[in-house]
């Protein structure tokens, strides 16, 4: 959100025109406030780990004329999934648009599973969706959100672990004037 102000802009834009300022964002209202779902969800796809989690074949499979001895350990390339030019133009630019129909309703590809899938999918899917949704949404209804410093923007070199995460960053909330 530092580093893409106009992103920020949209979001408020959109909240304050279908929440308005007063009243809480709930979760009712997200289905309506479709951009900021749609910048969620890029921010999920920029910054996913390389890798996902390591499962195990549990028996001989074959997969597009591969075959896949059980007990091989089985790694699915994220990096590949979300980063790749094959499944995303502008793979490197940050714009969450791309999971907008042209009438501005929501187009998740059918490859877009940062949960995962399948019996091991995250059981935390909802309650971090919600998480992720209601902690944006409200801050941004209430916040512009600044660098601590004009021009100082935090890296988006990740720290590199399981997961990705961010290095430690400073940032100012400064709070909307109401009108
Ligand atoms: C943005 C937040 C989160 C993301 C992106 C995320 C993503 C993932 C992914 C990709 C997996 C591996 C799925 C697979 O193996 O195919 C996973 C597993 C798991 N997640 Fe999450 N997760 C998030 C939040 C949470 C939360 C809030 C909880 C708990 C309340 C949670 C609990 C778990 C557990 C227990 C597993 C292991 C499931 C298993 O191996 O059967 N996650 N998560």
């Amino acid at each position: 959100m530092l580093h893409h102000p106009e992103v920020q802009v949209k979001i408020f834009s959109e909240i304050a025109e279908v929440v308005g300022l007063e009243k809480a964002v709930t979760m009712h209202d997200k289905p309506k406030l479709k951009y900021t779902h749609a910048a969620i969800m890029e921010t999920q796809r920029i910054s996913i780990s390389p890798l996902g989690v390591p499962h195990m074949s549990n028996a001989d499979t074959i997969i597009s004329g591969y075959t896949i001895p059980a007990g091989t350990t089985i790694l699915s390339s994220n990096e590949f999934l979300y980063r790749s030019e094959e499944n995303w133009k502008n793979a490197k630019h940050f714009r969450p648009e791309r999971f907008l129909d042209a009438q501005g309703n929501l187009s998740v590809p059918e490859h877009f599973k940062p949960f995962g899938l399948g019996p091991r999918a995250c059981p935390g899917e909802s309650i971090a969706k919600m998480e992720l949704f209601l902690y944006l949404a409200s801050m941004i209804q209430r916040f512009e959100l600044h660098p601590a410093e004009p021009g100082q923007l935090p890296s988006l070199e990740p720290q590199i672990g399981m997961i990705y995460f961010p290095q430690p960053f400073q940032l100012r909330f400064v709070e909307r004037q109401r009108v």
